[in-house]
Order: structure tokens, then C-alpha cells, then sequence
């Protein structure tokens, strides 16, 4: 998958699908599956550093996983997530930063939260050939602010949004946390594509993250996730199997055992 290729899946009325990744095996079980996009998202942070939101995630993170990620990726798209403040200290910090993530894990691209107060900075990486994901709606990046996580449904900002990102230079857009209707409406205003997350089937393709879809993520998950496996039930009675078997003495095998 590459950027243009990307892009025209929009006109030739091809859905994307993109997932999250955070590790090698993982990141090689989705690209295997076809996945179009793979995140390396700052969604890291509460699901794999169990944190509460996104905030503490540091740009060496992102480039410690994204490494792993791109390293383990032969087919899909590659995006690595810009960590809060990597990007919004202005547009040059953005591009050096931005360049570190390229240089050091050999990702194709990054995603940045925001959309008309961004657009300077995603006209810069762009113009750096740096390939820009933008991310509005709901930004988590903006939890404090915001208060909560809760569907956005500014139409007129949301509409500027879109517009100003693809003038910008940006090459798709997500889309988090918007009514259906809207979210269908800001994907026939623009000609780049729009990955949804909880902004119904109306999107040019949709994102989720890797851990809610295969029920690994502890405690609630956002109403958008549909679950299609229970991994946590599955990892906790292999690894219980094996606790009874070690007590039991029924593991390991003699026969199995190197003499
Ligand atoms: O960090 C992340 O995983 C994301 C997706 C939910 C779009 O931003």
C-alpha cells in the first residue's frame, strides 16, 4: 500500500480498513489479514501502557513501537501517531520531529490531531514530503479541554475542518466521535478519504484499535467497538491450564524433556 494507492481507493469506492499495532507479531498478524493501514497509535498509552489517556505517551514511544510495527509490515500502509506536544510547538519542531519518526522507524507516514488550527503545520510536512494522516472530530489529545470523550457536532467547524486539512496538503482524514449523518456529509465535501472511528458507515474506511476488537482492552470500551474475539478469556484459561499443569506435575512431559 502506498499514498496515491490509498487515496484512489476513495474514487474507485473501495473501503480502507485500518487497524492499530504496537509490536512486531501483532503488526505482522494484521498485515498478514490485509489490513490496508496500520496505526501505530498513541492509543498505546492506555492500551498497552496502561495509562489513563493519551498525554504521557512521548515521542520515543511511538518510535520504540513504530519501529517494531514497520519492521513487521510487507503490504500495509504505515502511519505512526504524533505524541502531544510533538507537533504543537509549531511547524518546524513538527517537521523535525515528524522526520525523526520517518528516518529512525521507516514508517510511510504520521497521523496528527487537529484540523483548521493545524493546517499550518500539516502544509509544512507536507511540503517536506513528509505524508500527513489528519485526525478531527474528537481528539483525545484534547481530553482536559474537552471533558470527556463525547460525540462532536460542530457541523460548521467540522466542514472547515475537512476543507482545510486537504488544502493543507493532508492525504486522509479520521474522523472520531461524529454523528453518522455529519460524518457521511464531511466525506462528500472533500476528495480525500476518511477513515471513521465511531462516526458511522458513511466514511471512506474505518480505524479501530487492535486490543477493543479482540477483547484485550481491561475495563469499558467506547459503544463504537465491535468485539470479534474474547482474547482475555481465551490468554487467561491457557495461562491458568498451564499454572494447574505446573502444580499438578503434568507439565513438563518427561519424554519432552532434554536428558
Ligand atoms: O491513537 C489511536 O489509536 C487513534 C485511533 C483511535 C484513530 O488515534
Amino acid at each position: 500500500m502506498t499514498v496515491p494507492k490509498l487515496v484512489a481507493m476513495k474514487a474507485a469506492g473501495q473501503k480502507i480498513s485500518m487497524l492499530t499495532a504496537y509490536d512486531f507479531p501483532t503488526a505482522q498478524l494484521v498485515d498478514q489479514a490485509g489490513i490496508d493501514v496500520i496505526l501505530v497509535g498513541d492509543s498505546l498509552g492506555t492500551v498497552v501502557q496502561g495509562r489513563a489517556n493519551t498525554l504521557p505517551v512521548t515521542l520515543d514511544e511511538i518510535i520504540y513501537h513504530a519501529e517494531m510495527v514497520a519492521r513487521a509490515a510487507e503490504r500495509a500502509l504505515v502511519v505512526a501517531d504524533m505524541p502531544f506536544p510533538s507537533f504543537q510547538l509549531g511547524k518546524y519542531r513538527a517537521i523535525e520531529n515528524a522526520a525523526r519518526v520517518l528516518k529512525e522507524t521507516l514508517c510511510h507516514a504520521v497521523k496528527i490531531e487537529g484540523g483548521e488550527e493545524q493546517a499550518d503545520v500539516i502544509e509544512g510536512l507536507a511540503t517536506a514530503g513528509i505524508p500527513v494522516m489528519a485526525h478531527i472530530g474528537l481528539r483525545p489529545q484534547k481530553i482536559h479541554q474537552l471533558g470527556g470523550y463525547s460525540l462532536q457536532r460542530n457541523r460548521e467547524q467540522l466542514l472547515a475542518d475537512a476543507r482545510a486539512v486537504q488544502d493543507a496538503g493532508a492525504f486522509s482524514v479520521v474522523l472520531e466521535c461524529l454523528p453518522a449523518k455529519l460524518a457521511a456529509e464531511v466525506t462528500g465535501s472533500i476528495e480525500i478519504p476518511t477513515i471513521g472511528i465511531g462516526a458511522g458507515p458513511g466514511c471512506d474506511g474505518q480505524v479501530l484499535v487492535l486490543h477493543d476488537l479482540l477483547g484485550l482492552t481491561p475495563g469499558r470500551i467506547p459503544r463504537h467497538v465491535k468485539v470479534y474475539a474474547d482474547l482475555a478469556k481465551t490468554i487467561n484459561a491457557a495461562v491458568t491450564q498451564y499454572r494447574d499443569d505446573v502444580r499438578s506435575g503434568t507439565f513438563p512431559v518427561a519424554k519432552k524433556t532434554s536428558q
